[in-house]
């Protein structure tokens, strides 16, 4: 299976004392499973979110991968997420869990009150091997209605990451037409008043 963890290990010379900024935009921005310094909400300009990046470790299979978000660059656009001040020893347990085809790279962050801080951010680029693509934002929502991996349903990323945009006050077109199309179509029962 794909595993970008060594590339990302090698990639950037941090000092070990020296905290640094990550921007997370997909399941990073709900499920912090590492420890951090700080975190602020944050938004990253000329980048725009989209369900494109295959994930087959968590939220899919190696024979059913499912579809989780990368970024793609859209200029004028902003894509906004939360940002986590952590120690540089914290990238040996995110470049594993985001190693099915994302590379840490650069990237200017900019916090709500308008200050902007250097920062590293996970992207899938189209030329990785479990990069699937564009679709429709209804196939992709039947998509996501049909997978499931260790990390839990793919119904459930796309859920908790509608959720969290909406926590923070922020609404992203794409996401929330999957999440429309997954609730009225793909998935009806999950939109359904408890009985
Ligand atoms: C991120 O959240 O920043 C990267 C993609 C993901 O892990 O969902």
């Amino acid at each position: 299976m794909l595993d970008t963890s060594a590339e990302n290990q090698r990639r950037h010379a941090l000092h070990p004392d020296q905290p640094v900024w990550l921007f997370g935009y997909g399941s990073l921005i709900y499920k912090a499973d590492f420890p951090f310094l700080a975190r602020r909400p944050a938004s990253i300009d000329g980048w725009a979110r989209r369900f494109w990046q295959g994930s087959h470790d968590h939220r899919g299979t190696p024979d059913h991968p499912g579809r989780v978000v990368t970024l793609i660059r859209a200029p004028g656009d902003r894509c906004a997420g939360m940002a986590y001040q952590v120690t540089p020893d914290v990238f040996q347990h995110l470049d594993h869990r985001e190693k099915n085809g994302y590379l840490r790279v650069t990237t200017s962050l900019t916090f709500a009150d308008g200050q902007q801080q250097p920062g590293l951010v996970y992207l899938a680029t189209a030329d990785n091997a479990a990069f699937l693509g564009e679709a429709s934002e209804e196939q992709i929502a039947r998509h996501i209605a049909a997978s499931h991996g260790p990390s839990g349903s793919n119904a459930d990323y796309l859920l908790q990451l509608a959720r969290a945009l909406r926590n923070l006050c922020e609404s992203d077109a794409h996401v929330f037409a999957i999440e429309a199309s997954l609730l009225n179509t793909a998935m009806p029962a999950r939109a359904a008043p408890a009985k």
